[in-house]
């Protein structure tokens, strides 16, 4: 048994379900928290008792925004909300122009499945997709150096990979990409809440992320952070009333577009998910992902002693700097063993051929040990 200790004691008390279940599944659903589970009691209890709060349900929406763009170091009014990251990145894809000279992404095959879809949904209006071939999983900066060039329009990553965890070096891609003229788009849905991220310090255009992961929210909420001054040069396809400069003009026949990255915003948004993550949010604000992001690298140490210890197989880096939280093990049956897990009241989570334990801060590191025995014992006896 490893001797650490855990830093946010205090803080795992806000997640009671913790005391009956160990919960390592952050990569794909967090636990819940009293608060986010407040916030949406909350929601409930502002339609029962005042039948509609179209005012306050709206503020909290742009509450939830400012949150995110707190977390990573953008101001408020550069972020838009959609209900996915598909739709996130869809919007911003189909308001670039792929008619000119520069019609080339650079993306890669690392990148969650729907970014591919979305670059390729774009081929018929003159986008060439480009996808970097992975090895382990992982790409190199040099694949970046080779492949981006002055026909680049935009490169599209993933911060941390949704299988293995690896983490990519965002500065250096934006600055192969910036020193090409390409835009850079970051899917960040794998690193929000658990890797910090400045946008301005990475240099990032354009980055999406969804509340459900390690933002300790729901699904149904992504949120779209696209550069002031670039949003401002674009004319999204996805469109709708919030997208408009004043929403309550009521004029079907003028289609201007709102200041900034509100221009991303379309219709009603998802107001009681907005209350699940301004609250998951706020929480990680005032602990500071700066501050959980030694804790999970610790606990990643943990989870690859633990699996080697066991003569399981690790798909992650195993240096700890290029990984996020999530530790993959290989293992046939995933799913069912996943599953399996379950009625033991393990929460890991299944993608093809690994099982991926994904602490959060709350979680301690005699769960993972004991989580990653209870997998070889699976294996063992399932
Ligand atoms: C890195 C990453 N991007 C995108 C997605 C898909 O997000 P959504 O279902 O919100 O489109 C996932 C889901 O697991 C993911 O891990």
């Amino acid at each position: 048994m490893m001797d650490m200790t855990h830093p946010f004691k205090q803080q795992r008390q806000l997640f009671p379900t913790l005391g009956k279940t160990i919960h390592l599944s952050s990569c794909s659903q967090s636990a819940i928290s009293a608060p986010v589970k407040e916030g949406v009691d909350a929601y409930l209890t502002s339609w029962n008792d005042e039948g509609m709060d179209w005012n306050g349900w709206m503020k909290k929406v742009s509450e939830a925004k400012a949150a995110f763009a707190h977390l990573i170091n953008a101001s408020p009014d550069e972020i838009a909300v959609l209900s996915s990251v598909s739709d996130a990145a869809s919007s911003f894809a189909g308001s670039l122009d792929f008619s000119g000279q520069r019609n080339k992404v650079v993306t890669t095959e690392i990148d969650f499945p729907c970014i591919g879809h979305v670059w390729l949904s774009q081929e018929h209006r003159g986008a060439e997709v480009v996808f970097l071939t992975e090895q382990n999983h992982q790409i190199a900066l040099d694949q970046y150096v080779e492949a981006i060039d002055g026909r680049t329009l935009v490169t599209s990553i993933s911060h941390v990979s949704y299988y293995n965890g690896f983490i990519q070096d965002v500065k250096a891609i934006s600055e192969i990409a910036h020193a090409n003229g390409s835009l850079l788009f970051v899917d960040a849905y794998q690193s929000a809440g658990g890797v910090p991220i400045d946008v301005k310090e990475m240099g990032i255009d354009a980055l999406a992320s969804g509340a459900q992961k390690y933002l300790l929210g729901i699904p149904g909420i992504a949120f779209l952070y696209v550069k002031k001054e670039l949003a401002e040069t674009l004319e999204p396809k996805t469109t709708g009333w919030f997208s408009r400069v004043n929403p309550f003009a009521f004029d079907p026949k003028t289609l201007n577009y709102a200041e900034g990255t509100l221009r991303f915003d379309t219709g009603t948004p998802m107001m009681i998910n907005a209350y699940a993550a301004h609250a998951g949010i706020t929480l990680l604000n005032e602990i500071g992902v700066q501050t959980i992001r030694p804790y999970l690298m610790e606990l990643s140490t943990v989870a690859i002693e633990t699996a080697q210890r066991l003569g399981l197989e690790v798909a992650s880096p195993l240096d700890v700097t290029r990984k996020g939280s999530n530790t993959a093990i290989r293992v046939q049956n995933a799913t069912a063993l996943e599953q399996f897990l379950k009625t033991k009241k393990i929460v890991v989570s299944a993608r093809n051929d690994v099982l991926r334990v994904a602490p959060h801060f709350y979680n301690t590191a005699e769960e993972v040990e004991r989580a990653i025995e209870e997998i070889l014992h699976a294996i063992k006896h399932h």
